[in-house]
């Protein structure tokens, strides 16, 4: 039994706050920006949008693109580090904004930029062992309500969005392997440093020793390539398509090298939507199916990076 890909959808909030202006706000330049990042521009979530609702567009449109009866989904998966509330969770949230009553299972996935490859493994295994059908899995954040909106080697870095996909259980081949990892030793490199038991400052905002991550990053990722292609007994060559989580281009642009990949072969979404953590990768596949671009029978490598640290792969035919 494996998962398959019925369907995809994404949504990014209207406004988008570009470099320009951002160097209004904090001494930067457009030119460092997007030296350093490849990023150009972002999207920031309206005062009155939370994460549900940003994952509730990105979700209609991919159950849209499905063509199923909402009802039909036996669960709902939410990656997240922005989640509208303490509790309950977004996924519950959603449920009821999609009018899906039929109570099948809800529940978030914390893992930051790695949320969504988390998300990903945890519905393959949820389909493989029979206990769930037809999954809705999503990866939304509104980052712009963590960021430290004066620190300028951070506040450049984020923007808002959300990415969603279906999954059924099929005959035909669809995800091919998972792998997920995780090191604790590393909180204090990037996390928000306060909570509900810990601390607790509803104001806390994002800290990252930005460097350090960077290097972490480019190493990790070169071995989640060696591991994923071990396990799948795939070459480098067998990649039809990079669709990696959007931190830095230069992270990207590592990875690709890493691969043998030309940079057509990889989804880039950084320059216009910024990091938006567990939210990046299934907006980028998105875009990359949408454009026609990846096609029926591609076989793809999604990776990503984050908070945690973790860290992780999906490797699928598409
Ligand atoms: O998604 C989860 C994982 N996250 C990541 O993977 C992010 C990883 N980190 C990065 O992408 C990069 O480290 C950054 C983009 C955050 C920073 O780039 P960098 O090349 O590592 O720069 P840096 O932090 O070493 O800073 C270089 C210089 C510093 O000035 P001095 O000390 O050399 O005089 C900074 O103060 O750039 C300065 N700087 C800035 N200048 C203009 C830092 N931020 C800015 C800025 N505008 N926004």
């Amino acid at each position: 039994m494996f998962s398959r890909i019925l369907g995809t959808g994404a949504y990014l909030p209207q406004r988008e706050l570009g470099n320009k202006e951002l160097s209004l706000m904090v001494d930067t330049s457009d030119e460092w920006i997007v030296s350093r990042t490849g990023i150009y521009s972002r999207h920031i979530a309206a005062a009155d949008e939370a994460t549900s609702d940003l994952a509730f567009h990105a979700s209609r449109q991919a159950i849209d693109n499905s063509r199923i009866d909402p009802a039909s989904i036996d669960l709902v998966i939410v990656a997240t580090t922005t989640p509208d509330l303490v509790f309950p969770s977004t996924a519950c949230i959603l449920q009821d904004k999609l009018g899906i009553h039929n109570h099948g299972g809800a529940f978030d996935i914390q893992a930051v930029c790695s949320g969504f490859v988390y998300a990903l493994s945890v519905a393959d295994s949820f389909i493989h062992s029979g206990m769930h059908r037809t999954i809705l899995v999503v990866g939304a954040e509104v980052m712009s309500r963590i960021v430290d909106w004066t620190d300028r080697s951070n506040c450049i870095l984020f923007g808002d969005g959300a990415g969603a996909m279906i999954l059924q259980a099929s005959d035909e081949e669809g995800i091919i392997g998972c792998h997920i990892h995780a090191d604790g030793r590393y909180v204090a490199q990037l996390c928000v440093p306060a909570g509900v038991s810990r601390n607790p400052d509803i104001n806390a905002k994002l800290s990252m020793e930005g460097s350090s991550v960077f290097r972490m990053a480019v190493n990790t990722l070169d071995e989640i390539v060696d591991e994923t292609l071990a396990a799948s007994g795939m070459q480098k060559s067998d990649i039809n398509w990079l669709v990696p989580h959007q931190a830095n281009i230069r992270i990207i642009q590592a990875t690709a090298k890493k691969l043998g990949m030309s940079m057509d072969q990889v989804i880039v979404t950084v320059g216009s939507h910024g990091n938006t953590s567990a939210a990046s990768i299934p907006m980028a596949f998105h875009e990359g199916v949408s454009q026609g671009r990846i096609k029926q029978g591609d076989i793809v490598l999604m990776e990503a990076f984050g908070g945690g640290f973790t860290w992780g792969s999906v490797l699928l035919r598409r």
